[in-house]
């Protein structure tokens, strides 16, 4: 009998505190309508407790996942955490998660893939539930990007938001759950989209401090051009390999970068307004939190056997799709 992986949960925060375009106007030369035409952003949250970090995100969309589900964090076997922006640079913040969750039977890691970290995470986790050794895993995409954001910098700073969405994978034998997967990483565009300082490379001086390299500089005119290319050419690839014509996929998940990018990308699949999920307006780039966060926001239109596809691009390059066959009804997650 085959085993495939299957989401069975979502679970999905973002912190309190509201950072509108209307508060960015006060901060850096821009306009509400100038970061909505071009965007489609309208506010974005933003994590301001001292103390807190992107564990904090996780743990907070993890616990009322499992709660919801009845299961006890001692189930978990593995927990995978996208992030670009751990607790620290070492140790992993998956195991700050499994401590915080007290997933005490786990074990994990944190996976660096930019924008694609929650797909590239995603594609991992479905390959051990396949393997058949792996029962419950934990796949979190989690992002304090206020951590690493230059409040003075237009060209980032409106985009960016924090936050965490997450998914519980168990294996299925009903031929439910994930399907297939095209994943890429072009490491040439590396220069584009990048924390220049903090690494092997340039680690942190008062000199790096000074040239602002600890935080995320992006040529954002060539990212989105590689962008708005690479996501619709995946997106549509994946259809034509599972012989999906436009009318079979129900929901397009795509990443939440730019409102331009994904209208791009439906076009490409034929795909109607009404199937494509959008929630950048009220969240911005939260980075690897933007595909579990769309889940979890349109979780109760979904229903079982429903055809999604969730689409990525992130900085690195990364990017990738994954098909996959809806496992449960709405209220029944
Ligand atoms: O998630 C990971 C991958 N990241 C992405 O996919 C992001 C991809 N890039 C983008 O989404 C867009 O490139 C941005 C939203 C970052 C920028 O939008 P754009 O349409 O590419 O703007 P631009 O950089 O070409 O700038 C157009 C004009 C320029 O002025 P001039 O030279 O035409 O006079 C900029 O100086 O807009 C100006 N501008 C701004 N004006 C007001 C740039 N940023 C701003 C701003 N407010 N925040």
């Amino acid at each position: 009998m085959k085993i495939t992986a299957a989401i069975t949960a979502v679970g999905g925060y973002v912190p309190e505190t509201v950072l509108t375009n209307f508060d960015l106007e006060k901060m850096v030369d821009t306009t509400d309508e100038w970061i909505r035409t071009r965007t489609g952003v309208e506010e974005r949250h933003i994590l301001r407790e001292e103390g807190k970090a992107t564990s904090d995100l996780a743990v907070a969309a993890i616990l009322p996942m499992l709660a919801k589900k009845g299961i006890d964090p001692l189930e978990i076997d593995v927990i995978i955490c996208g992030t670009v922006t751990g607790d620290y640079i070492f140790p992993a913040t998956a195991n700050i998660i499994a401590d915080k969750i007290g997933a005490k039977n786990a074990w994990g890691f944190d996976l660096s893939a930019a924008c694609s970290g929650f797909l590239f995470s995603l594609e991992t986790a479905s390959k051990f539930i396949a393997s058949g050794v792996y029962k419950k895993i934990i796949v979190v995409g989690a992002d304090k990007m206020s951590a690493i954001v230059d409040y003075t910098d237009r060209n980032t700073c409106i985009i960016f938001g924090d936050g965490a969405g997450c998914v519980l994978l168990e294996p299925n034998t009903d031929g439910l759950g994930i399907q297939d997967s095209i994943l890429k990483v072009d490491g040439s565009g590396r220069n584009y989209l990048i924390q220049h300082a903090g690494g092997s490379m340039n680690p942190p001086t008062h000199e790096t401090i000074d040239n602002k390299q600890h935080f995320v500089y992006q040529e954002g005119k060539t990212v989105f051009k590689f962008a708005v290319t690479n996501m619709a050419d995946v997106s549509y690839e994946i259809m034509e390999r599972n012989q999906l014509t436009s009318d079979d996929v129900n929901w397009l998940v795509p990443h939440q970068a730019n409102l331009r990018i994904i209208d791009a990308t439906a076009e490409r699949m034929g795909l109607d307004k009404s199937k494509v999920l959008v929630n950048i307006q009220k969240y911005g780039n939260t980075t690897s939190g933007t595909l579990p966060l769309c889940l979890y926001d349109f979780e109760k239109q979904f229903k079982k056997g429903d055809n999604l596809i969730l689409s990525t691009f992130g900085g690195g390059f990364t990017w990738g799709s994954i098909y996959l066959k809806w496992a449960y009804d709405p209220n029944e997650g």
